[in-house]
């Protein structure tokens, strides 16, 4: 078989290289026969060239060209030569030769296909995973794993260069409280006691600030037992990092100029030198999202102004009980039908808005919905909002957090409907400045909206009990075109600014203790003042490859249940394992769905 191996790769012949002869390996891609020549395409993942069987090629090469399927792996030695000039395509870079089969060899066969693999539209989602190893052999894929690899090498490559150490640490970790459900792994020594897969590894870093590491980075592989949905899987990656001695103009810098090196080098799209900025509470108040889209400047108002010179109660009674008002004027939106109103209602309704009012603006004023509570004040309210004739208001009156999110989520509705979001635009902000804390209406308590090793904003640090909400922290999101693509803060290293924060969550000294005695104690020695930042890598490269899920970004993902639908993960295991790590498995277990169709 030496002379059948590879010499050269399936996509880098061109006019230069005719009269070479060549060894092509590969997949069969497509064939077709015209009037007793074959055309083969083979394909590996740097391309595709076309193999010629001409019509007075030996019997035994016409047959193995014939018998070939779909595919399956194949050698073929041919010589190089340029296409007649009406078969040259300029679409495919090797578009301007062919190879004229000397030898095929099949080097292994393929069974019928579950699903031809550039037909991913095709192929159910469950079914692509099952068959994962041909789906991945599929353009878009390659193109993808592609993108996602020189994004992880550039990715370190510039950290790096910033002197940053790439260190490791444990994913078998003790459980600690980090916002989502920890997966557990039993452990056999000691029976009765887990492991924890991490949710990310956010106490080893700080841990490592202690120690003096003051640059570290990682590739981590985080886990969280918490629904998978298009943005979020079980497992994922984060480009983990933390750094000593810093403010988070220091984090913005190092991130701004990452994501510079990554998509310069792996999409060869020039990021801004650095990204804008906007509170938590413009994000609210202008988008209804912390992570809001900026591809398109559509924004919510305040009608809060306008509500006394009109006789709608609803809205009175809104603003009376301390509520806010909010609009948004949807452009060009004046012909919806009442089922597109309604749909966007049903959305509103989603996010605990009542209902969603609406206006038309039309030739002489506002039309229809609620125009009619408002016809003394329309002149004022139309050129107030700087809305024009075709456009439709929509309004949320609620309380303000219900308000501002039930509009933001028609928002972002109205950006995909309409199509303002430009495919192929990264518009990256920095939100900061988010609420440390938020209400847990269910327990009547205070959460740490993040994590609870993020610092507050000096300004309230004299202030922090007595009003939490209210309490802003020195943390920031980096999020771009309607997703969340990293999350960081400036840490608390100092024991007492912790114990407050602990206490407002109600964790006295024995439950910090024991939760995170660990690091309280490794605080006690020393710990420089630090922050970091993660970004998730997945969601990263899902925007880079233009994707909306990140399944499509990752090789081996889970579905929308949690399952591999490939290896049957997550699967029973013999009652001898369940034995040695001293479990036993309630009702036998069983009965939930392992697929999402
Ligand atoms: P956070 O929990 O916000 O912060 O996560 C950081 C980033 O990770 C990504 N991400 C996910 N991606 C895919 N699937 C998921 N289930 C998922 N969950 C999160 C998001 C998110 O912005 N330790 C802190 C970071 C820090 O403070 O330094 C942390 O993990 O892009």
């Amino acid at each position: 078989m030496e002379n059948l191996k590879r010499s050269v790769t399936c996509g880098e012949l061109s006019a230069s290289d005719a009269g070479k002869t060549v060894v092509l390996n590969g997949w069969v891609h497509r064939k077709r026969d015209h009037g007793g020549i074959n055309f083969i395409n083979v394909r590996d993942r740097y391309g595709i060239t076309q193999v010629v069987v001409d019509e007075d090629a030996g019997a035994a090469l016409k047959e193995a060209a014939g018998a070939l399927r779909f595919e399956c792996c194949v050698a073929v030695r041919g010589t190089v030569r340029g296409r007649p000039a009406e078969m040259v395509n300029p679409q495919m870079p090797t578009g301007e030769i062919e190879v004229a089969a000397l030898e095929i060899a099949v080097l292994s066969g393929c069974e019928v296909l579950p699903f031809m693999v550039e037909e991913r539209s095709d192929a159910r989602d469950d079914l692509r995973l099952r068959y994962r190893y041909l789906d991945l052999r599929s353009f878009a894929m390659q193109r993808n794993i592609r993108i996602r690899s020189e994004a992880m090498f550039r990715a370190r490559e510039y950290l790096r260069g910033e002197g940053f150490f790439e260190i490791e640490t444990p994913t078998l970790i003790r459980s600690t409280p980090e916002g989502a459900r920890d997966f557990l792994v039993p452990s056999r020594i000691h029976a009765g006691r887990f492991y924890a897969l991490p949710q990310s590894p956010q106490l080893y870093k700080q841990l490592l600030m202690v120690s003096g590491f003051d640059k570290y980075f990682q590739i981590a592989r985080c886990y969280r037992d918490e629904d998978a949905r298009g943005d979020r899987q079980l497992e994922f990656t984060q480009i983990d990092m933390e750094m000593s001695f810093v403010s988070r103009e220091d984090v913005f810098r190092v991130t701004e100029g990452m994501l510079g090196h990554i998509f310069r080098h792996a999409i060869s799209s020039e990021l801004p030198a650095s990204f804008p900025r906007l509170s938590w509470e413009e994000a609210m108040d202008n988008y209804g999202s912390d992570k809001p889209d900026l591809r398109f400047d559509l924004r919510l108002r305040d009608f809060g102004p306008y509500v006394e010179a009109g006789a709608f109660g609803v809205f009175k009674d809104v603003l009376a009980g301390g509520g806010a008002v909010k609009v948004l004027v949807a452009p060009g939106c004046g012909g919806y039908s009442r089922k597109q109103i309604a749909g966007l209602e049903e959305l509103a309704k989603s996010f605990k808005a009542q209902g969603l009012a609406w206006a038309k603006v039309g030739a002489s004023g506002l039309e229809g919905g609620i125009a009619k509570f408002y016809e003394a004040s329309a002149e004022k309210i139309i050129e107030g909002l700087g809305a024009r004739e075709g456009d439709l208001l929509l309004f949320a009156g609620a309380a303000k957090g219900i308000a501002r999110a039930a509009l933001g989520a028609v928002r972002s509705r109205l950006g995909k409907d309409l199509g303002l979001a430009r495919q192929g635009d990264f518009k990256f902000a920095w939100i900061v400045d988010f609420p440390l804390f938020e209400w847990n209406g269910e327990e009547n308590k205070w959460d740490a909206a993040h994590h609870m090793f993020s610092m507050p904003r000096e300004e309230y640090l004299a202030t922090l009990e007595q009003n939490p909400g209210e309490v802003k922290g020195d943390m920031y999101d980096l999020v771009c075109n309607g997703y969340e693509i990293a999350s960081g803060s400036i840490r608390i290293h100092d024991a007492e600014i912790q114990k407050r924060v602990f206490s407002i969550v109600g964790y006295d000294a024995g439950d910090a203790g024991e939760r995170f005695g660990f690091l309280l104690e490794a605080f006690r020695y020393g710990p420089p003042p630090h922050g970091g930042i993660a970004p998730g890598f997945d969601r990263l490269v899902m925007l880079m490859c233009g994707e909306t899920t990140i399944r499509d970004v990752i090789a081996f993902p889970k579905n929308t249940v949690g399952v591999s639908p490939m290896d049957e993960a997550p699967s029973a295991v013999e009652q001898r394992q369940l034995d040695e790590l001293h479990l036993m498995v309630k009702n036998g277990g069983g009965g939930t769905a392992l697929s999402t169709s």
